[in-house]
């Protein structure tokens, strides 16, 4: 035997035990082969009338375009689980928006494997469950060069739609998958129309996938895993929303054409490979923007934190707490303060001080928290802040973790443009923006700490042009043609005779008008 240490010796060992569970050469018994019995008799779950379809889908590749909470993610781990227990030596990896939703997957599939036989076990880490047949169900980080480097025989991508780089990590999975032949199973409730998912569930040259959609109606108990009360509570929540209950409960692809941050724009600064840190976390040497929104009764009040590297001029979200109702603002305060002596390096805290934030802010100052910076917030500041925040969205300034409740939160916010040519900001009714509006404030913090851009006075008239941000430059064109009630549409009714045809047939073919 070679000299190894310890963490060789236990790799030797296991190595020792798969090599000779393989000479075995099969599957241990006692294990339905039929993926449903597995479910049933292993797992103890019944899997819904559509799990069930899906367990039984042969095809290499699968999109489930499923609502919330329909039982997606449970599914997918059982197959996995059935698929990795069934064959020996079967490599999974296991995708999502953010390593730690692809850890939340596996978490899953660790759980159900504490149900197989002992023997099949052996080991069950946080990233990677093993088994003793050399198959391997492993968690990866939402990176096209870490899923490059294995052999793998089905890679499991969960909410698909808001994967920032999808066609990149796509190309990766298919050069995994190319060696082995290997499958591939995207999960997702509708994201973003500009996305690899809404492509694979619609587009042509994706129509070898296997796709199937299913609504709150069909997930819904007694024929779903979907809570009855949860369903009535996010029908009140997105009551307001119809675009986000369409995308999320109805499992189509909707966009408000109205909204300030369009979803693809801000699925693409989620950095996967981030997440939030905690208020323990010794950070020195890191300069950081506080962003303040108060809240007590109706709203809440939020603390987000920006790291700001100084070198590449990029603000990184690291951190986001919000406060229950009805807390103290003397509790705010407290954390913040907190917040800033234990990160030594926060150079301003920017908190709104309309209504009762002015008299919070000056407490804030008084007791001791020096770096705060108070904004009224009316119409042109709250353009230029959002507009700042949109800004460094769009030239890949701004990263942030993926947070899905955040995403939803931030493409909620729409605006409406005053005959004045200034912008009116508003938010679904019984929907919150308080993370959005403290996310902006901290990021308005970077900019206002930044150098300031040069600007000329005009000396002659006595004007001074400041820099505002254009709103040519913030993405806002309509897009009118999606308006237009014959884009997307295959035929026409004739306004003569009311018959259909063809779109592209000019004069109706049954009554000869060109209407
Ligand atoms: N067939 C089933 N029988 C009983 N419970 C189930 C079944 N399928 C799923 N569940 C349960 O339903 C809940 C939701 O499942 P899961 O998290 O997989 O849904 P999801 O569609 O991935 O949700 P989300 O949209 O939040 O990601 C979980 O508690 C899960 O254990
Ligand atoms: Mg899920």
């Amino acid at each position: 035997m070679p000299q190894l240490g310890s963490i060789g010796l236990r790799n030797y060992l296991d190595q020792l035990q798969i090599q000779a569970n393989l000479k075995m050469g099969k599957p241990p018994t006692g294990l339905p082969v039929d993926p449903v019995a597995f479910c049933k008799e292993i797992l103890h779950f019944k899997p819904t009338v559509y799990q069930e379809q899906f367990l039984k889908d042969t095809n290499g590749f699968i999109a489930l375009r499923w609502s919330r909470q329909s039982g997606k993610s449970h599914v997918v781990a059982a197959r996995l689980l059935w698929q990795s227990a069934l064959n020996n030596g079967v490599h999974i990896g296991i995708v999502a928006p953010s390593y730690r939703q692809s850890k939340m997957v596996l978490r899953k599939v660790a759980f159900m494997a504490t149900f197989l036989p002992k023997e099949l076990i052996l080991s069950i880490e946080r990233t990677r469950v093993s088994l003793t047949n050399g198959s391997t169900i492993e968690a990866f980080p939402n990176n096209p060069l870490t899923i490059r480097g294995p052999t793998l025989h089905t890679v499991y991508c969960d909410e698909m739609g808001f994967i920032r780089d999808d066609f990149d990590l796509y190309d990766s999975i298919l050069f995994t998958l190319g060696t082995t032949d290997g499958s591939f199973i995207a999960s997702s409730t509708p994201g973003s129309r500009d996305s690899l998912f809404h492509k694979i569930c619609f587009a042509p040259e994706y129509s070898d996938f296997s796709r199937q959609h299913v609504t709150w109606k069909d997930a819904v108990e007694p024929s779903g895993p979907l809570k009855k009360n949860l369903l009535e509570k996010i029908r009140k929540q997105l009551e307001t929303n119809p675009w986000r209950w369409t995308r999320e409960m109805e499992a189509n692809f909707a966009e408000d054409e109205d909204s300030f941050f369009p979803l693809a724009l801000v699925t693409s600064c989620v950095d996967g490979e981030s997440e939030y840190t905690s208020m323990d976390a010794k950070l020195s040497d890191r300069i950081l923007y506080l962003g303040v929104d108060f809240g007590k009764h109706r709203d809440h009040s939020v603390v987000a934190a920006i790291d700001y590297d100084n070198e590449t001029q990029k603000a990184k979200l690291i951190h986001m707490h919000r406060f229950y109702l009805e807390t103290e603002y003397a509790s705010v305060i407290g954390y913040v303060k907190a917040l800033c002596s234990r990160w030594q390096k926060v150079r301003k805290v920017y908190t709104d001080v309309t209504g009762v934030g002015d008299f919070i802010t000056e407490d804030m100052r008084n007791s001791g928290i020096t770096q705060v910076e108070g904004i009224a917030l009316t119409i042109q500041s709250k353009t230029d802040i959002l507009g700042n925040l949109k800004q460094m969205m769009q030239t890949g300034k701004l990263s942030m973790p993926y947070d899905s409740e955040l995403v939803a939160e931030i493409n909620s916010e729409r605006y409406q443009l005053l005959k004045t040519g200034q912008m009116q900001f508003s938010h679904p009714d019984d929907s919150h923006d308080d993370r959005l509006w403290a996310l902006a404030l901290a990021c308005y913090g970077v900019r206002m700490a930044a150098p300031a851009p040069a600007y000329h006075p005009v000396v002659l008239t006595g004007y001074i042009v400041k820099p505002k941000i254009s709103i040519a430059n913030l993405g806002l064109e309509k897009k009118t043609w999606l308006r237009d009630p014959l884009y997307n549409q295959t035929s026409r009714l004739c306004m003569a005779c009311g018959s259909r045809r063809p779109v592209d047939v000019v004069v109706c073919p049954k009554c000869g008008a060109h209407s």
